[in-house]
């Protein structure tokens, strides 16, 4: 049995057999949004393929159940390419949950915001993205499909029933270019006025991978950002992954707000 089908299989004996019909992986901070899955949380490390995700902040099981009545699979935690440099690291994860029925995957994550209307505290939907790193998860895939086009890769139609939501629960729901930036390290002061001058709005570590890679499967994708600090040289305040984990909390409630809504209109 091939690794997928195995990870398959171990799920499918957990949670049974009725087809998810979204995915949804939480960013940095944003992990307990998990425990509001009515389901199984199948860890990780019994999914062959799936990360041995090691960042603090994040939760590394897969939770399968009803989420406003929709069946879902959520990611607790994902592997972001300054583990193990891998950009392709979420790849099998998300083939599975294709397998699984999916067709949509909502995205989240911790970022810092290059504007100043864009705050810390705000929820940012991507409306686009910058590829800064210069990776890419299909290097090495064999088949033309590597070939993907990324126009309107942040679903418009997806996007437009999120902003929706969003005004629904009296949420203001910023929109703006997401660069990645391969991290570790934080981005200089230096690094974020040449993003800025890029025409992106905020900057994080992950993400785009997974865009590019749900894209390659035939999922269609939207992402929000959590602003967990305003980017190097932005303000006074220090940036620190501790700063990162105890801020993304204030966005993650409106973010809840929002999916829940969202799931609620696609019973
Ligand atoms: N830069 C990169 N990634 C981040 C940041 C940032 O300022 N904040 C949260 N994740």
């Amino acid at each position: 049995m091939s690794r997928n089908a195995e990870a398959l299989a171990v799920i499918r004996a957990r949670a049974g057999d009725a087809p998810v019909r979204l995915g949804l992986i939480l960013g940095s901070g944003l992990g307990h949004l998990a425990k509001a899955v009515d389901g199984v949380a199948i860890p990780y490390a019994e999914l062959p393929g799936f990360p041995h995700a090691s960042v603090s902040g994040h939760n590394p099981n897969l939770h399968i159940g009803l989420l406003e009545g929709v069946r879902v699979a959520v990611f607790g935690a994902r592997e972001h390419y300054y583990e193990k440099g891998n950009a392709a690291a979420m790849r099998p994860a998300l083939e599975v949950l294709q397998a699984l029925g999916a067709e949509s995957l909502i995205l989240t994550n911790a970022a810092g915001s290059m504007r100043p209307d864009i705050p810390p505290g705000d929820l940012m939907l991507l409306s686009d993205h910058i590829n800064y790193s210069g990776l890419n998860p299909l290097i090495g895939e064999p088949t033309d499909h590597r070939f993907v086009p990324m126009t309107d890769a942040h679903d418009p139609a997806l996007r437009a029933a999120l902003r929706a939501s969003a005004s629904a629960e009296g949420i203001d729901l910023k929109e703006g270019v997401y660069a990645w930036y391969s991290g570790p390290s934080f981005e200089t002061p230096a690094e974020i006025r040449m993003l800025k001058g890029l025409g992106a709005d905020a900057v994080g570590m992950s993400t785009v991978p997974e865009v590019i890679l749900a894209r390659f499967l035939g999922l269609k994708v939207a992402a929000i950002s959590t602003v967990t600090n305003m980017a190097a040289g932005m303000s006074d305040e220090k940036i620190s992954h501790d700063h990162t984990k105890a801020m993304a909390p204030l966005g993650a409630a409106k973010l809840e707000r929002i999916l829940r809504h969202f799931l609620n209109g696609l019973r």
